[in-house]
């Protein structure tokens, strides 16, 4: 073999590295260093190595190609505090098999049923506005989000009150971003009231959802919801049984984690787009006219509005809800003629790769005509990848679109959302793509 080098990438300072400045400002810091050294990038974060891919075709084959020599990141690792060894975080034969189990969850056949949830509690909360009121749209979004994982996940109502699993929930989401803080372990066995809280919560949370589990299995009711669905699941091409309850709480937890901030970002995004984008605004509301007619949308609808489909991936183009992935090697890998060393990190950015010119000529527009299917197939694979790729792909995917788009086109039929004048829009990168200080807008009745 050749002699391999280092990729370029900045010297950063002794012992540290690039630590600091990574952390500052993590998509200034990654921009900066893609649009500097070009497709491979190398920079150290304290101890730890790591590699920064800015091509697709590096990314395809770290993700789908040479998955076998990856096992995701270090972060994920503290999350199994809350989500045990459920799919985002299981690795290995585990992950197998549990993606069996759960993939016919996520078939598309089945899930179809949630689509009425989806539009139902998306009209309730429309018709809870009020007309040139102003709104946190981040803060509504997140709430319709939950709301609908709740439904169709534990067929519970989280937005009640007096619901027991609404309360814990929030206390725990709330407090989720902070466990994947670096270092953030050395503080968990600290007495802090913080901790306290989360820990009584998670431990409510825990009851609640064995109590579902129990009141399921004693009933052996399918009740529609996907609960009931991942407890009927058996391992057909395996061991033929199905999940313990501590497996199924695991996969719960992270479904409903993993399945409700993404999607209220990407909503929170496009709605903020739009009201940057008059045209573009208005070539929505006109298909939205002629397809719904002032009615509700349907799943049927669903290929009859294309143009809303185009408006929310060009969102998730532009403000990716996952605007990360990171991998660490398992053994020394290959990639462009270099090589990364066994343990480091490699990092792939959705938010660097959706804003590249190669890709996308005049990066920053909002222009959702850029996937009319021809404009599409002229770019590479893994030009786009908001739910990643390979065989840890978003499970959600088709859950996301279809709740994407059902939401957008139940709103933007009746509600034009304005930004507030003089409200700061930053993006705030924690576990996904938020904006820091939410999104003040105001609403019109159409
Ligand atoms: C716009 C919405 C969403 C986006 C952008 C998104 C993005 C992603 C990405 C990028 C990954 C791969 C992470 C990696 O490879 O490290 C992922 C995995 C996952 N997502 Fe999503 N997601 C969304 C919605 C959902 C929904 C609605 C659910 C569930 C109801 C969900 C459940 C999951 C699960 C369980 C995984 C882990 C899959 C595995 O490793 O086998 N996601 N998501």
């Amino acid at each position: 073999m050749t002699t391999l080098l280092r990729p370029p990438g900045p010297k950063g300072k002794p012992l540290v590295g690039s630590l600091l400045d990574f952390f500052h400002d993590m998509l200034g810091f990654l921009s900066k260093v893609a649009h500097e050294y070009g497709d491979i990038v190398y920079f150290g974060l304290g101890p730890r190595k790591a590699f920064l891919l800015n091509h697709p075709d590096f990314i395809k084959d770290v993700l789908v190609t040479h998955h076998r020599n990856f096992l995701k990141s270090r972060a994920l690792e503290r999350s199994k505090l809350v989500l045990g060894n459920g799919l985002l975080s299981s690795e290995g034969d585990l992950h197998l098999r549990q993606r069996r189990l759960i993939q016919p969850v996520f078939h598309h056949m089945r899930i179809t049923t949630y689509g009425e949830v989806m539009v139902n509690y998306a009209s309730r909360i429309g018709e809870q506005w009020e007309e040139e009121t102003t709104v946190d749209m981040h803060e509504e979004m997140m709430r319709l989000t939950l709301a609908i994982v709740g439904k169709t996940l534990f067929d519970a109502d989280v937005e009640s009150e007096a619901n027991e699993i609404g309360k814990a929930l929030t206390e725990v989401i709330t407090q989720f971003p902070r466990l994947l803080f670096p270092l953030s372990e050395l503080l968990d066995n600290i007495p802090l009231p913080k901790n306290i809280r989360f820990n009584k919560a998670r431990q409510r949370l825990d009851t609640t959802i064995y109590r579902m589990i129990e009141e399921r299995r004693d009933g052996g009711k399918d009740r529609g919801d996907l609960l009931s669905m991942l407890l009927l699941a058996q391992d057909e091409e395996g061991d033929r049984i199905g999940m313990t309850d501590l497996q199924v709480r695991d996969e719960a937890m992270t479904l409903f984690l993993a399945g409700h901030e993404t999607t209220a970002n990407a909503l929170t995004w496009t709605w903020y787009l739009l009201s940057q984008y008059p045209g573009v605004e208005k070539r929505l509301h006109e298909e939205l006219d002629t397809v719904l007619g002032g009615r509700l949308p349907t799943l049927e609808d669903l290929e009859l509005l294309s143009y809303t489909r185009m408006v929310l991936t060009e969102a998730m183009r532009l403000y990716p809800p996952a605007w990360v992935v990171v991998r660490r090697a398992r053994n020394d890998y290959e990639v462009g003629g270099y090589v990364v060393p066994a343990g480091a990190d490699i990092l792939m950015s959705q938010y660097i790769i959706h804003r590249d010119p190669r890709y996308y000529p005049d990066p920053v527009r909002f222009y959702p005509e850029r996937w009319i299917p021809e404009q599409q197939a002229s770019r590479p694979p893994f030009a786009y990848f908001p739910f990643g790729g390979g065989p840890r792909r978003c499970i959600g995917e088709s859950f996301a679109w279809m709740e994407g788009i059902l939401v957008i086109a139940t709103l933007a039929a009746k509600w034009k959302m304005s930004l507030v004048p003089g409200h700061r829009v930053e993006l705030q990168p924690s576990i996904t793509l938020r904006p820091k200080y939410g999104m003040r807008m105001t609403l019109e009745r159409r």
